[in-house]
């Protein structure tokens, strides 16, 4: 009797480990089979949106994380985070090396030529930062060295204001890499989003962030699929049950409140 049960116990454990190895697949009308995983490009330098607490672990986590997350749990989906620099972020989707982007992107024209966006999730807003507040207006950029993360809107809008003003342009591929060039003055200032900037202010108090009208674009973040996808509607559909059910709301307050 106890060997019988013995057996039977194991015949539930090998049942449960298959099933546990089967999970993650998923049988698709044409018979095959097709894991059921998207992956997520992202620049992970990017706090709160996307980020590494080197102090806690090694994953990537953030706003944007958690909303891929859910939805990726409500649509069926494992979500698996590819890092990567900004600019090379619609090229590896283009190339099918990610299944969508989601970075704090803006969907702005350009892009959309390539990639289709979902709904607007979030609006942050451009502020100037310099040392000091040495840079308060268009005026004082005169002749300085500003510095952008490449491939970024902030990019594009330093080049629209060089029109005006003139000023070079100091590109570089990470968020960090900006505020190290600040600080040893190898720029004189930087344009970058008004919520990432908030944590390294309070890191860095020799660091003045000013609003300056003609730089103050806003900047949206919203999810890149590839063009003609089916699922921009079905996140967008997510999204909206997100705005709703107060969930957006929840992540809000989690990722950008108390980081002010
Ligand atoms: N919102 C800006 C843009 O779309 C900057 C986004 C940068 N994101 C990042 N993960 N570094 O260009």
């Amino acid at each position: 009797m106890k060997k019988f049960a013995s057996i039977f116990l194991a015949g539930l454990l090998v049942t449960g480990l298959l099933g546990a190895c089967t999970k993650k697949e998923d049988t698709n009308t044409a018979g095959n089979k097709e894991k059921k995983v998207l992956v997520m490009g992202t620049s992970a330098d990017y706090k709160p949106y996307e980020f590494v607490d080197s102090k806690v672990s090694d994953d990537i986590i953030g706003f944007d994380v958690d909303i891929a997350n859910y939805i990726g749990k409500k649509l069926g989906y494992e979500i698996q985070i590819k890092d990567m620099d900004f600019s090379g972020l619609l090229a590896a989707m283009e190339a099918k090396k990610v299944d969508f982007v989601m970075a704090g992107m803006t969907p702005k024209e350009e892009r959309k030529k390539n990639a289709d966006f979902t709904d607007i999730y979030f609006v942050a807003k451009n502020i100037v930062i310099s040392k000091n507040g040495a840079v308060k207006s268009m005026a004082d950029l005169q002749g300085k060295k500003i510095g952008v993360q490449t491939g970024s809107i902030q990019e594009g809008k330093a080049k629209d204001l060089q029109a005006t003003t003139q000023f070079t342009i100091e590109g570089r591929n990470r968020i960090s890499e900006l505020f190290e060039e600040l600080k040893v003055g190898r720029v004189d200032a930087i344009l970058v989003e008004d919520a990432v900037a908030s944590g390294y202010l309070k890191k860095m108090p020799e660091l003045k962030s000013v609003t300056i009208p003609e730089a103050a674009d806003e900047a949206g973040s919203a999810i890149a699929l590839p063009k003609g996808s089916d699922k921009t509607e079905q996140f967008n559909a997510v999204l909206k049950e997100m705005k709703e059910n107060g969930e957006m709301d929840k992540l809000i307050k989690k990722w950008f409140e108390g980081n002010k």
